[in-house]
């Protein structure tokens, strides 16, 4: 399939490289903030794990996202690329001390405390710095998700945040602290959820939290209702926006809201997944005794979603209009994981064509690895070429 990408360019580019469409990142970003600018008191942060491409988090930044870090690295990152550090939540269920004093230092907004242990240690290292930690409460809401079970994370048996009966509990110990200041709750039930269903589910349960805790005189300024907004990875070019409206539009009905209250929101994988894709070369056509192999220059090392997840991504021969064949398309790593995808359709395949593993902006480069002593692909945005 020929005409989609600036294919000359890309003739001068060792591969597998990812590639970003910036303009298609700007249109996206341009609607999240039409539709959640909608809503008074909508605060929309970009989950940095999904894509920390110093080019890429730029252009979020200046679009004027808030940005979730979930390491010392990522806050680190955030803060190179421009994001103001009162705009950085910080989550994570292992923070060491060495990125709960980074967090201090720069004085982020918030952390997301998953457990009393951690409170205690933020408590400590706060008051080493004289300092007051800002903080929300991950609360695990039991609320699933209908996705990949290695991305769900809001159900009981998860080690993600504290359990609902816990909650008040902790709020109570929070309060005695010194240098903690409460500042609401956190959740986040999975990731690449297309049912609305289960977001208005995670809306119940918190509708049900905020009455008990104002039963106890207990305020929450602060609602962070995590990400988790799924992509169409079988028609990137037919929905390449996500349905923002509908989403905003869920939490805005569904959400009981207080006066002056804020929902903050961490959106990755729907804000940079569409843009991006993985560009390779095919090596070598393959005839096995039933099968076709195309085999091309990029594998696992470097988008690992299939060989981990059994992700689909949609996969296109952008140097060949010729009929089209069907291929097992395979990386060239030692482990027969590495495979892309099996008995798909694409235009005739020869030596040298670029491929195009589309859908690979969010969860992709980020990802990637140097096993087999392999080289990390690098990521070019619109304006490199
Ligand atoms: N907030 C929290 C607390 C999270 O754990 C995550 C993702 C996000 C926000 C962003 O979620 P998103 O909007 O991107 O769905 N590597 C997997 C996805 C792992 C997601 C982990 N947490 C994949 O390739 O599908």
């Amino acid at each position: 399939m020929k005409g989609t990408f600036p294919i000359d360019k890309f003739q001068e580019i060792q591969t597998p490289f990812y590639y970003y469409d910036t303009d298609l990142l700007r249109r996206t970003l341009k609607t999240i903030n039409e539709e959640a600018g909608k809503h008074p008191g909508f605060e929309v942060h970009y989950a940095v794990k999904a894509n920390a491409n110093p080019k890429v988090l730029n252009v979020i930044c200046q679009a004027g996202l808030g940005a979730d870090c979930v390491s010392g690295g990522e806050i680190q990152a955030a803060i190179n690329a421009g994001f103001p550090a009162n705009k950085i939540v910080y989550a994570g269920v292992g923070k060491s001390d060495w990125e709960i004093n980074l967090g201090l230092e720069k004085g982020i907004f918030c952390f997301n405390v998953e457990s009393i242990p951690e409170l205690e240690v933020i408590n400590e290292l706060a008051g080493k710095q004289n300092k007051i930690a800002q903080v929300c409460f991950r609360i695990n809401p039991d609320v699933g998700a209908h996705t990949h079970a290695n991305i769900t994370t809001g159900l009981a048996e998860n080690k993600f945040g504290i359990a609902m009966r816990d909650m008040e509990g902790v709020i109570e110990e929070a309060s005695k602290m010194k240098n903690i200041k409460f500042l609401g709750l956190h959740f986040h039930i999975g990731s690449q959820i297309l049912d609305m269903g289960d977001f208005e589910a995670l809306c119940n349960r918190i509708n049900e939290l905020q009455n008990q805790l104002e039963a106890h005189h207990i305020v929450v300024k602060n609602i962070n209702v995590g990400g988790g907004l799924g992509i169409d990875y079988n028609h990137p070019n037919r929905v390449p926006i996500p349905d923002f409206k509908d989403y905003f539009d869920t939490y805005a009905k569904k959400l009981k809201l207080r006066d002056g209250q804020k929902v903050h929101f961490e959106l990755g994988r729907a804000v940079v997944g569409q843009m991006g894709s993985l560009i390779t070369k095919t090596l070598y056509i393959k005839q096995g005794t039933a099968k076709q192999f195309a085999i091309v220059d990029a594998g696992m090392t470097d988008l690992i979603r299939p060989a981990l997840y059994q992700a689909f991504h949609k996969i296109e021969n952008i140097s060949s209009d010729e009929s089209v064949e069907t291929y097992d398309v395979v990386g060239p790593i030692c482990e027969s994981s590495d495979v892309f995808a099996k008995a798909i359709d694409l235009n005739k395949t020869h030596r040298g064509d670029l491929i195009a593993l589309r859908s690979a902006g969010a969860y992709g480069e980020i990802m990637a690895s140097q096993y087999n002593c392999r080289q990390l692909p690098k990521g070019y945005i619109t304006e490199d070429l």
